[in-house]
């Protein structure tokens, strides 16, 4: 089998590797790819989406999996683009990638579906936002769009909503777009996936992801500084729950919608005191969540992917280890404000207990690894218990150096107390 993975970050390395390691040693190619993944599978020579889609087909791949969201619904869309040219695709085409990429059509489909979620009110400029507001603090602003998961602002008071405000219809940070004014939740995240196969769906191991930048969940908002996972993350009660009101309700609503779905999807969903609700659907595994749920799937995953791509949702090829797995990102200096290119990672041979994702790496010519990008590292180990895995991540975070490093020492620690 030849798979093609769509992406370049520490979650493609991780599913790369994931896939590379499935029974029948898949041969496995990535576009755009980056060193580290290169170490396992094949660089593609293709420049943009049209050019991609005529090196799949001369190239002869079974496969095509798309990691990261941009792709999704960027020109006519990966997803359209493979099922136009006979490439069975693990995503989906970009009528249903909406979903994640406009916060206000995912409302609606939420709102439509009966499927728990916060009421919002889209609106189209400043003085509109501050009116729906209306003096009710804290409340939450979305930008209506992709906007590298900087696009949410849960504002306490007044200054933060108008700074947001002004980002977003002043400067126009993120291009032009409407603003979802939406009831403020509260209670604990959990990240959910399923691989979705038309109406049928199989729910992967739960993990949680940590998104602010210092221990204690302070400062700043980031892509994600570490991720832990388990089945146990979730008691049984609310994973039925999940299940029926939420994953089942979403694939119905699918259906009746006639949006066509095979791939990841991800819930955002928040534990209210009045049960879980939806926060967000991304079309793809989450970053970092990916990296710590990868290590838990057991058997053929290409497989898989594969049967759920020409439409089979084949349960008996993948089973999830009951235990855990935490993920430590290691992030480069300025992160997440900026971040630094160019210094020197030692250490990642040291590591024998963990597994050593990379999303923002390059080799060097002399064969050295030097960060390139905010999220440098993503360091995984696993566990029968939380405190297993917490012990053996973080001492192999231990082993790793370079100038300006970022981390976290509190991932599956902080919220299990
Ligand atoms: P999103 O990009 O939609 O996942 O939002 C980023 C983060 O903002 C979420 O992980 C939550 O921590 C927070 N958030 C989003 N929506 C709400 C909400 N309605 N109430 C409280 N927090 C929220
Ligand atoms: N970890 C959050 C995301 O992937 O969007």
């Amino acid at each position: 089998m030849r798979i093609l993975v769509v992406g370049k970050g520490g979650r493609e390395h991780a599913l790369v590797r994931a896939l590379v390691e499935s029974p029948g040693t898949p041969e496995v190619f990535c576009f755009p790819g980056s060193d580290a993944i290169f170490e396992l599978a094949q660089p593609v020579a293709a420049e943009g989406l049209e050019s991609l889609i005529e090196w799949m087909k001369s190239n002869a791949i079974d496969l095509c999996v798309a990691g990261e969201e941009s792709y999704l619904v960027k020109g006519e869309g990966l997803a359209n683009l493979c099922e136009k040219n006979g490439i069975p695709c693990w995503g989906p085409p970009k009528e249903s990638a909406q979903l994640e990429a406009s916060k206000e059509f995912a409302k609606e489909f939420l709102v439509r579906n009966s499927i728990p979620t916060a009421h919002a009110t889209a609106t189209d400029t400043l003085e509109e936002a501050v009116a729906v507001i209306g003096g009710e603090y804290p409340t939450v602003l979305k930008f209506d769009g992709l906007a590298a998961g900087k696009g949410v602002a849960v504002c306490p008071d007044e200054t933060s909503a108008l700074e947001f405000l002004d980002e977003v219809f002043t400067k126009r940070r993120f291009g032009s777009g409407r603003v979802l004014v939406e009831q403020c939740l509260t209670g604990p995240e959990v990240s959910v996936f399923a691989a979705i196969i038309d109406d049928q769906y199989l729910i992967f191991t739960p993990a949680r992801d940590y998104k602010r930048a210092g221990d204690g969940d302070v400062g700043p908002n980031t892509g994600g500084m570490g991720a832990v996972a388990s089945r146990q993350l979730v008691s049984q009660d609310i994973l039925e729950v999940i299940e029926k009101q939420i994953v089942q309700q979403t694939v119905a609503g699918l259906r009746c919608e006639s949006l066509p779905y095979r791939g990841f999807l991800y819930f955002g969903i928040m534990l209210t005191p009045t049960g879980p609700q939806v926060i967000e659907y991304n079309c793809r595994f989450g970053d970092p969540e990916c990296q710590a749920v990868m290590p838990l799937v057991r058997g053929d995953l290409a497989g898989f992917c594969l049967a759920g791509a020409n439409g089979v949702l084949n349960k008996d090829l993948i089973s999830f280890d009951d235990g855990w797995s935490v993920c430590v990102i290691l992030a480069s200096a300025g992160y997440p404000e900026t971040s630094r290119n160019g210094d020197r990672i030692s250490g990642i041979d040291k590591i024998t207990n963990a597994r050593v994702y990379h999303s923002g790496t390059r080799a060097t010519s002399e064969g050295n690894w030097e960060t390139n990008g905010g999220r440098v590292l993503a360091v995984v180990s696993g566990g029968g218990t939380r405190e297993e895995a917490v012990i053996k991540a973080h001492a192999a975070v231990d082993f790793i150096q370079f100038d300006g490093l970022q981390r976290r020492r509190d991932i599956g620690i902080l919220n299990f107390d």
